[in-house]
């Protein structure tokens, strides 16, 4: 059987995205009954935020979700930290936060639409963590991305994201039989990646590569059955933009 999340519809949800009910509490976000994302995820998304936090500046992320990662990427204390999150309950769940923290700025709306008021050259560092919205996208949503957002980093400007509705499903497709995590992250890199990476715009030279990042005993425990994911490393990448 395969792993990871498998009940993404064909239909796109986009339109409709940005004022699906949320079912929200300390342990997960669920929008419209999609597993979205779960408090287990802690200590990555902690390790996403400082790859991202590296240069310190502006920082953008996508997707708010639990703010998790928010709250990881303000320990960090950037000059300023963009949110770009479409979902309006999502924000509303997250007031208290954001008016905790002035040096976030929220821009609501899919990123496809908000981008472009983002300034060319103007960002230190970007985090990406949003939802695919059909099937057909599960695994590619992140490149579309990734290609716009290039002109708007800094040069030495640093990118990471995290996909792991398809990583859960990937992860298990390829894993080796003599289940060594770094070779299987390894054929995961150069087979569902990087190539993607470099037919979107970046160079061979800009793509620094991947940590393997091992979770905690005790997120695996608390983890318990995850709909989206149930492995016990997860994929860091690292992109620098040069050209
Ligand atoms: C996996 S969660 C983000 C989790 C977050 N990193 C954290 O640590 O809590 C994904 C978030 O992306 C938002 N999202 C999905 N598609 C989006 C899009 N196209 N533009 C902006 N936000 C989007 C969802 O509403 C959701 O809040």
């Amino acid at each position: 059987m395969e792993s990871g999340y498998q009940k993404l519809p064909e239909e796109s949800m986009r339109t409709e995205w940005n004022e699906k009910k949320i079912e929200a509490n300390s342990d997960y976000l669920h929008v419209e009954g999609h597993p979205v994302m779960e408090k287990w995820e802690t200590p990555y998304m902690d390790r996403l935020a400082q790859i991202a936090c590296g240069n310190g500046g502006v920082v953008l992320e996508v997707g708010l979700g639990m703010a998790i990662s928010a709250t990881a990427i303000q320990r960090c204390k950037p000059d300023k930290h963009l949110i770009i999150e479409l979902n309006e309950k999502v924000i509303e769940q997250h007031k208290q936060f954001l008016a905790d923290h002035p040096s976030i700025q929220i821009l609501q709306g899919d990123w496809r639409d908000v981008i472009d008021q983002l300034e060319d050259n103007s960002l230190d560092g970007v985090l990406y963590d949003t939802y695919p919205m059909s099937a057909a996208e599960q695994h590619t949503h992140q490149f579309s991305f990734i290609e716009k957002v290039k002109a708007k980093l800094r040069p030495n400007g640093i990118l990471t994201y995290c996909n792991l509705t398809s990583l859960g499903v990937l992860f298990g497709r390829y894993l080796t039989k003599d289940d060594i995590a770094e070779k299987t992250w390894e054929t995961i890199w150069n087979e569902t990646q990087k190539p993607h990476l470099l037919s979107v715009g970046w160079k061979e030279d800009e793509i620094e590569g991947f940590e393997v990042f091992k979770l905690p005993e005790v997120s695996i425990k608390v983890r318990g059955n995850c709909l989206y994911y149930s492995h016990s490393t997860c994929l860091v990448p690292k992109l620098i933009k040069k050209f």
